[in-house]
């Protein structure tokens, strides 16, 4: 624990960093989180993170914790105070501390913290070899479309994913898949990609938007539809992805062995694009922070 982390308006070592038993973040989960991965010291998608943390913190009625330049300057800093290279900074914003009351405290200051973690996110051994996804029920909220603090349902579900032996649940309701527990769901058919629409019944997945954005130019062709588990199974690939994995084959879905390579050719090419389009991001933003 010496890394250095960000605690509104503070940088300190990470064992000193404190926040109130009276925040909400802690009572309610009435709070909003982010995840950027760092590649070569660069933040990554990082207009797209500025859009959803806006989205995210106006459907709370919160505000801005910094202006969003102040917010930049403070995650360049806190990348380059932990010299990360390669890993992710993960940051939160709660609606602060008040008396414990449910409706929102009028005027109060929110709790901003940010911290930062190493993880090999280019060179990930599972890109080769493909995951493991189990199937279970979607238990959360209807407002999924927040990336809100409130993530016991998916505390739920990944432990049921682990403890069968998976790396990752696909939660499903009525029969149709929603998304990944911490990443969003795509299965091919036909050399189509099959992706759930947007909607309150999702997390706006960045990766997401950026392989859709990907395939357009690339003419790979895209049906965005829910799917059901069926479908799913008999597919010709699946994978997912999320900000520190960016993109995972699956290998099989409750067991059931999906296509017949792993990486199958439309995966490989989509992770492929998408670390094309990382690495110029990097190529243009290194030293500029
Ligand atoms: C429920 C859920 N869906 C999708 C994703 C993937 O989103 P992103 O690509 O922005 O990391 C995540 C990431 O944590 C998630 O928790």
């Amino acid at each position: 624990m010496n890394d250095i982390v960000y605690v509104n308006g503070d940088f300190m070592p990470a064992n000193e960093a404190k926040v109130s038993i009276f925040d909400r973040g802690f009572l309610f989960g009435d709070g909003v989180y982010e995840v950027i991965p760092i590649i070569h010291g660069v933040l990554i998608d990082l207009e797209y993170f500025f859009q959803r943390i806006e989205s995210s913190l106006k459907k709370l009625e919160l505000p801005w914790p910094l202006s969003q330049q102040d917010l930049l300057t403070t995650l360049h800093q806190l990348v380059s105070r932990n010299s990360l290279q390669e890993g992710f900074i993960y940051l939160q914003v709660t609606r602060g501390v008040a008396e414990r009351d449910f409706p929102y405290p009028q005027n109060n200051k929110p709790t901003f913290i940010a911290f930062t973690s190493k993880k090999n996110i280019l060179e990930n051994p599972l890109a080769d070899t493909g995951v493991e996804v189990v199937t279970v029920e979607d238990l959360r909220w209807k407002r999924r479309d927040i990336k809100s603090l409130n993530l016991l349902a998916q505390c739920m579900a990944k432990q049921t994913a682990n403890s069968r032996g998976a790396y990752e649940g696909w939660m499903v309701e009525d029969g149709y898949v929603t998304e990944g527990v911490t990443s969003s769901a795509f299965i091919v058919i036909n050399s189509q990609l099959v992706t759930r629409p947007l909607s309150n019944s999702i997390l706006p997945g960045i990766r997401r938007r950026v392989i859709l954005e990907l395939a357009k130019e690339r003419s790979i062709d895209v049906e965005e539809r829910p799917f059901t588990v069926d479908e799913a199974l008999a597919a010709d690939e699946a994978f997912l992805s999320s900000a520190t994995t960016l993109i995972l084959p699956i290998r099989s879905i409750d067991g059931q062995k999906i296509g017949t390579h792993i990486p199958g050719p439309i995966t490989r090419q989509v992770r492929e694009l998408y670390l094309e389009a990382v690495l110029e991001t990097v190529s243009k933003n290194q030293g500029s922070s």
